[in-house]
């Protein structure tokens, strides 16, 4: 019997390395979207969130993708930091979040548009149930890294969320975290 080394390595409180991992930034300037107001103080090339991918070899039921979001502590005119937002294509497709640093929000959004917020801190594991729309929000002034793992099938779909946006936004402001209607 042959032992082999490991293809990945995953630094809990950092990196993914391995051949496989793909990596990937969102710029300010590809980013202004999600935001209520554009922040002209912010250098368009900011590096808003990355993502580190293990891509599953294919994208069928029963195979597994496994990522990092890191999302940095930037504010757009003082609104908190975002990951996009999407539902799942296929609904039945669930996925964990698990964070390793930093705090949040991870907002939820059902098929009514109803939307509600779930705190994420260091060491909690989130659930999400593949029928509700997802947007990780860095509240804090560090970075939030989050482990992700879904079905590899799952598919993205961010056009159904840019139809029917979440109907609430999350403000870093003098007086704390502060909700607003969007
Ligand atoms: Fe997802």
């Amino acid at each position: 019997m042959k032992i082999i080394n490991p293809e990945l390595i995953h630094y809990f409180n950092g990196d993914l390395q391995g051949k496989k991992v793909e990596r990937s930034c969102k710029l300010y300037k590809d980013a202004m979207s999600f935001y209520k107001s554009v922040d002209t103080s912010l250098n368009p090339d900011t590096v808003m969130y990355e993502v580190m991918t293990v891509n599953a070899d294919k994208k069928e039921p029963g195979y597994l993708n496994w990522a990092i979001s890191l999302l940095h502590p930037v504010k757009v005119n003082d609104e908190c930091c975002m990951t996009r937002g999407h539902f799942h294509v296929v609904t039945d497709c669930e996925e964990y979040y698990w964070c390793a640093e930093g705090e949040g929000l991870l907002m939820f959004m059902d098929e009514n548009g109803n939307d509600w917020c779930e705190k994420v801190c260091r060491n909690s594991l989130h659930h999400i149930d593949g029928h509700l729309a997802h947007r990780l929000i860095n509240t804090g002034n560090t970075d939030l890294r989050i482990i992700c793992c879904w079905n590899s099938n799952a598919g993205h779909d961010y056009r159904r969320v840019e139809a029917h946006p979440f109907p609430h936004r999350v403000f870093y402001r003098e007086e704390g975290i502060v909700i607003e209607d969007a």
